[in-house]
């Protein structure tokens, strides 16, 4: 498949370029033209003195105690592979970098193409969930960065076709990369009703009706993926209970945002704390275990509901009312805040932006944590048996393995691959045309 890839890619091509005093300019083969700085390029350069092959980082040639600020090249050219060729002068004579083109051409800080924050697709009640099979998740790449991409997108989807045990709920997962370790001795939880031991522990448990919430508010970073697969579901009633709900953060932080800016102010600056504290519980490490492993949580972080990245785009929803402790808010802002938060509240339950269905034995649920809430609609009928697995990733995993998916089908080196921005990875993985 890769092989294919490769032979199908092409790359950017440069034109022609032209020297100045302090760099180089170049046109594209598709009329795009680029500026690049001498002392970018020396900075940047990946020569073997300056830049170590195995280990993929700066090597002791580099040493910007010694780069020249005002470097000068002595012949820039294009070699045979279309690449810019540069011998520096100056105190740097001898020194000579090769940049490969199209790594160039995702380095062109004028190419506005490169500025573009991920394609999001903001959604309500009607949203149709892509669907991916198991067995191709577990066997073709091209399905799991497809799964990966929809996980940017639209934040959820849908696993068919699971085999209903641990070890291939683990196995699918660890497609993307190592579970997030949990708090609990374990990292793949169980919810089962007939659990009446968790039940004593677990919020979960005990309510009829699981209202949206995202994971692990009390922790500083919460958790990325989440992935939830239904092991057994039957339901005498045949009615919707049990059911999965999820909704869209951003898209209530753009509601809130379009209908109240003062609450999105707010939400987006003052905190909601949110604590767990569970000392001395105890827990199988598996079902065989004839012992049990305790665990100590104390866990407290305030958060801000909606947060915001540097270019003021919404990066991250935390929200759990069940986590929630006491606000550290002013005199002059609780009303407003509580207000706020409970606009937030009403969204996140309503049927307009509320998804609701099932997820029948042998499927998996997945959501990005960061910005989906998930919950399921009561269960009343003490007869309703439902068996769920849930376990998570960190979002610097899934990221990770998205990297190496598109950096797989550039079929570029590590060389060039190593630190390009995601936007570069994904123009370059899906460069399919000559230009
Ligand atoms: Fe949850």
């Amino acid at each position: 498949m890769t092989t294919t890839l490769r032979q199908l890619k092409s790359a950017f091509r440069i034109e022609s370029l032209a020297t100045t005093d302090n760099g180089v300019n170049i046109t594209w083969k598709d009329g795009h033209k680029s500026f690049y700085h001498h002392l970018w390029l020396l900075d940047s350069c990946r020569c073997p003195q300056c830049f170590q092959r195995d280990t993929l980082s700066l090597n002791s040639g580099h040493d910007l105690l010694k780069i020249p600020l005002n470097p000068t090249a002595q012949a820039v050219k294009l070699n045979h592979q279309g690449d810019l060729d540069i011998v520096w002068g100056g105190e740097q004579t001898g020194h000579h970098s090769v940049f490969d083109a199209s790594w160039l051409r995702v380095h062109c800080y004028q190419d506005p193409a490169l500025k573009q924050s991920p394609k999001r697709q903001l959604w309500d009640a009607s949203v149709s969930l892509p669907h991916f099979d198991y067995h191709e998740m577990m066997n073709d790449n091209e399905v799991l960065l497809s799964c990966l991409n929809q996980m940017l997108e639209l934040g959820a989807a849908m696993i068919d076709n699971a085999p209903k045990n641990e070890e291939s709920f683990r196995a699918v997962i660890e497609r993307v990369g190592p579970l997030r370790q949990r708090y609990h001795p374990t990292n793949i939880f169980k919810l089962d009703r007939t659990d009446t031991k968790a039940q004593e522990i677990q919020h979960s448990y005990q309510v009829e009706n699981l209202r949206n919430h995202t994971d692990v508010t009390a922790y500083d970073i919460p958790t990325g993926l989440q992935f939830l697969e239904c092991l057994l579901y039957e339901n005498p009633d045949n009615d919707r209970q049990a059911y999965s709900t999820i909704v869209d953060g951003f898209k209530l932080a753009q509601v809130i945002k379009a209908e109240n800016p003062w609450f999105y102010e707010l939400l987006t600056t003052e905190y909601i704390p949110a604590g767990r504290r569970r000392l001395s519980v105890e827990e199988k490490l598996s079902e065989n275990d004839l012992g049990t492993q305790k665990y100590e949580w104390e866990a407290y972080r305030h958060n801000h509901v909606i947060n915001l990245d540097e270019n003021g785009e919404v990066y991250q929803v935390k929200y759990n009312h069940n986590t929630r402790v006491p606000l550290e808010v002013s005199n002059d802002k609780i009303h407003d805040l509580l207000a706020a938060y409970r606009r937030f509240s009403q969204l996140a339950i309503d049927p307009q932006y509320n998804a609701e269905f099932l997820v029948a034995p042998g499927q998996i649920l997945v959501v990005d944590n960061w910005r989906i809430l998930h919950g399921r609609t009561g269960i009343w009928n003490p007869n309703l048996k439902r068996i769920v697995l849930g376990a998570y990733v960190e979002e610097e995993t899934f990221r990770c393995r998205r990297r190496i998916l598109l950096g797989e089908k550039t079929g570029m080196s590590d060389l060039w691959l190593m630190g390009c921005s995601d936007r570069a990875l994904e123009i370059l993985a899906e460069r399919t045309v000559d230009y």
